[in-house]
């Protein structure tokens, strides 16, 4: 979900609708805003994405007030109705209040509530907070106090913004685990969970931690713990504008950062590899001495940062000879994993706030483990919690389906990976030295692969009525082929699987029917070639039961000639490289399906771009 609050001269109103488009990819289920005008508080929310609210403020205005608070929700408790929308009320609408997470002990305080007479209207958690503030608040008198208060009764995780129409100047806010975050103006300040809420106004952060409630007035800013003693804070700079998060001028965020590729790759290696090619990598603060002693690596990661972890593994292993496994973060604390001081857990995350891995990686912590988070979103809570973090460089990435994200993940294991190497004292040999020379091409690669995307494009144009489309790979194009399946899922809503090539006769191979559309991930001809010979048989395997063939091969390759369909050239890479050219074909197969299909590209149905609770 997403959360605005102001305070400032300007009115509320418009900051915050403006702040909730901004957040809107984490979250279009329904949205809401209340503002504190005239003595009162008047609120107004609607189900649907952010424009049905926009149009209900056109035809039913709310007054002009200079204290706001906003809310963009994606459902957990109770579906996405007008009722179930934040903000949430008290009964004597004094109070509103905007919620992300879920709180655990909700039913148990709802039963205390109704008992004490009050009328609970709609079936989310969050109702219930603003009725323990309203509560709290008629003994206080001090809306700090009083979420204070109620934060120590809650269980769970939770994200709060509250006003109340007795404080007219205050928004408090209050946070465990998602994420909350200051803006700082002159004159003015702001709370979103995100800074593209207000980078439009300042550029001035303050990230509040865990178990912190604020309260921010005009010309201040006060945080404490949840006891009222004051707390320690980070301030920091935003270092990109509001033009970062912004279209420029494509019509759909992801395709701006398909083609932003190219520079995200190059800023997440910059600095990083130096001309006689050592790594420098001074934020793992994981001592040289820990890491020479790690005898295992497991990656914890979701969704598409998984994918880049499964290609970490391939890295990792067969680079430093250090046994790693890559684990769904959803899966991994639930099997009771067998983890010590000296396991190293590599964390992937875009957004840095992905419960699933937070809890993975808690659970490692717990455990002894060390963690190192790859993240792409500074001062979020995974590489806070993380004993180091590697950051991406790919600049925010907004569209629900990640990209640009996902090759910066990818160059990130690739450094994490050379550099155990690195600190190991592993003798690099030609193979090493060539993947460190190439990447530093990298850049160039995916600009050339970019450059020739038109025939994707109408490939994908044709195909707009096919039900399914079938990938597969071997080695680094099998996680590749899960990633193109993905992609197609969450934008095409097409029945789309990515299959281990090899597996393909173990069952899948029933699938294939007449002119069913497959993408094959071919691996480098050069190199360890049996794998590509082995990926030519299965071409020929599914097209002679009538699959229409969609090979993604290197420049050169002319073995797969005869048996594609249609042929999608990538630059020649070495083996383990390949995902960083490989990739880009399928998500620019996948969004332009997406568009073809009539499909919302930017936020697909069901979809959260940050999913906050486990
Ligand atoms: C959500 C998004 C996916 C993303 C996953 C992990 O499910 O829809 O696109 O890959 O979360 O997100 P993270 O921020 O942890 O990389």
């Amino acid at each position: 979900c997403g959360i605005v609050g102001y305070v400032g001269a300007q009115s509320a109103l418009d900051v915050v609708v403006a702040g909730l488009k901004r957040l809107e990819y984490r979250g279009y289920d329904s949205a809401g805003v209340a503002v504190l005008a005239d003595g009162g508080l008047a609120a107004a929310k609607k189900a649907g994405k952010l424009v049905n609210l926009e149009k209900a403020l056109v035809s039913r205005p709310l007054p002009t007030g200079s204290t706001g608070i906003g809310h963009t929700r994606w459902a957990t408790h109770g579906g996405p109705t007008d009722a179930n929308a934040h903000p949430h009320l008290d009964n004597a609408g004094r109070v509103a209040v905007v919620h992300n997470g879920i709180i655990e002990n909700f039913a148990a305080l709802r039963a205390e509530l109704t008992e004490r007479g009050h009328l609970l209207q709609s079936e989310t958690d969050t109702e219930v907070v603003a009725h323990l503030v309203a509560e709290c608040f008629s003994s206080t008198g001090d809306l700090a106090e009083a979420m204070r208060q109620v934060c120590r009764r809650l269980e769970g995780a939770f994200t709060l913004v509250a006003v109340h129409a007795d404080e007219p100047d205050v928004v408090v806010g209050a946070r465990r685990n998602s994420p909350l975050v200051v803006g700082v103006g002159e004159g003015e300040n702001f709370l979103a969970s995100d800074v593209a809420a207000f980078i439009e106004h300042t550029r001035s952060a303050i990230e509040l931690g865990q178990d912190q409630v604020v309260e921010l007035r005009r010309d201040s800013v006060t945080v404490t713990d949840f006891d009222g003693a004051p707390a320690d804070v980070r301030a920091y700079h935003v270092d990109w504008d509001a033009s970062a998060a912004e279209k420029g001028g494509y019509d759909y965020f992801m395709l701006k950062e398909i083609a932003e590729q190219p520079k995200a790759v190059a800023d997440t290696l910059l600095g990083r590899i130096d001309a006689s090619g050592t790594l420098s990598l001074d934020e793992v603060r994981i001592p040289a001495s820990v890491l020479r002693e790690v005898d295992k690596v497991v990656v914890v990661a979701c969704g598409t940062a998984y994918h880049a972890g499964l290609i970490a593994k391939l890295a990792i292993e067969h680079w430093t000879r250090i046994p790693c496994e890559t684990e769904l973060a959803s899966e991994f604390r639930y099997r009771d994993p067998i983890l010590d001081q000296r396991t190293l857990v590599v964390a992937i995350s875009q957004s840095g706030e992905t419960m699933d891995t937070l809890m993975a990686l808690r659970h490692a912590r717990e455990q002894g483990a060390k963690v190192l988070a790859i993240c792409n979103t500074n001062g979020s809570t995974i590489p806070r919690e993380s004993d180091a973090v590697l950051y991406t460089h790919a600049g925010p990435e907004v569209a629900v389906a990640s990209t640009k994200a996902f090759l910066t993940q990818l160059v990130a294991c690739y450094l994490v990976a050379l550099y155990l190497g690195q600190v190991r004292g592993t003798k690099w040999g030609d193979e090493i030295r060539a993947v460190i020379r190439e990447l530093s091409e990298a850049e160039a690669a995916v600009e050339r692969v970019l450059e020739t995307m038109e025939p994707v494009r109408a490939l994908a144009r044709s195909l707009a009525e096919k039900n399914t489309v079938l990938f597969l790979g071997r080695h680094v194009g099998y996680p590749v082929a899960l990633e193109g399946a993905l992609k197609l899922k969450e934008l095409a809503y097409m029945h789309a699987e990515g299959f281990a090539a090899g597996e393909l006769k173990h069952g899948p191979i029933a699938l294939i029917e007449q002119d069913l559309p497959v993408v094959v991930v071919v691996p480098s001809p050069r190199g360890r070639s049996v794998l590509h010979d082995k990926i030519v048989s299965n071409i020929q395997e599914i097209r002679a039961r009538g699959a229409r063939t969609i090979v993604i091969a290197e420049e050169g390759d002319e073995a797969v000639v005869p048996y594609a369909d249609h042929l999608v050239r990538i630059p020649v890479t070495p083996t383990l490289l390949q995902p960083l050219v490989a990739t880009v074909p399928l998500q620019v197969f996948a969004c332009e399906l997406a568009t073809a299909r009539g499909n919302e590209v930017d936020q697909p149905r069901n979809l959260a771009k940050s999913v906050t609770v486990e």
